[in-house]
């Protein structure tokens, strides 16, 4: 079984997916966490991530992993664990750029799609369920107010000792849930057949017995 969790940033679906996976004992899929990869690998060659030609032209020479970790999962980019690496501001802008590429797009999606295919995975990402996983047995789209979800993610970076303004985070978050919301190619939005869940006031295992009572009463026989 596929099960996809779509949504903007810091809307909480990343420790939602992480603790579903745990729970079901099927593989986590970050699909946010290969876009951020390739976001930084752009920033080390030195290119724009802006720029389409420019990214598309060190594709080919990208070695991506994401191997099962204590965290979810670690990422490794030409052999180097990046796991952290792809997680400040950044590579956050970074990675928003350069998943507006269709042929970025195409090669993670493809990839993405190949460790899908035995199935018992929790996909999490932007478009999981309505562009790589189409046929996903339960998919979910998970949000919360814009207000909430930069609080959690200014606490997130202070905590990992990242010095930037509550103010600063909301903004730039404003500017990706745009760019990834507008772009042509898979923008942001949920599934037709998805299930909505406002996180707001939420506590994340309040948001995870939800996942798991409407997977149960949807296939009953999970
Ligand atoms: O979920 P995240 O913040 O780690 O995602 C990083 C960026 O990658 C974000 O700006 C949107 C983009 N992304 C995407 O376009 N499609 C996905 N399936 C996952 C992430």
């Amino acid at each position: 079984m596929v099960i996809t969790i779509d949504g903007p940033s810091g809307a909480g679906k990343s420790t939602v997916a992480r603790l579903l996976a745990q729970r079901l004992g099927y593989t986590y899929l970050d699909t946010g966490a290969m876009y951020r990869a390739v976001g930084l690998a752009a920033l080390r060659v030195g290119i724009d991530p802006g720029s389409q030609e420019a990214v598309s032209s060190i594709l080919d020479g990208l070695r991506l992993e994401l191997r099962p970790g204590q965290q979810g999962a670690a990422v490794f980019l030409n052999g180097e664990d990046v796991t952290n690496q792809i997680r400040t501001p950044e590579v956050s802008l970074a990675a928003s750029k350069v998943s507006a590429h269709p042929q970025v797009r195409a090669y993670l999606t493809e990839l993405q799609r190949q460790m899908g295919q035995k199935g018992g995975i929790v996909a999490e990402g932007r478009d999981t369920g309505t562009v790589v996983f189409p046929e996903a047995e339960a998919k979910f789209f998970i949000t919360a107010s814009d207000e909430e979800r930069a609080r959690r993610r200014w606490l997130e970076l202070k905590q990992r000792g990242e010095e930037i303004s509550y103010e600063e985070v909301l903004r730039q978050q404003r500017l990706r849930d745009k760019n990834d919301s507008c772009r042509r190619l898979a923008p942001l939005k949920p599934a037709p057949e998805a299930v909505i869940i406002d996180t707001t006031g939420l506590k994340i295992e309040e948001v995870l017995e939800q996942i798991l009572r409407l997977i149960e009463e949807k296939i009953p026989s999970f």
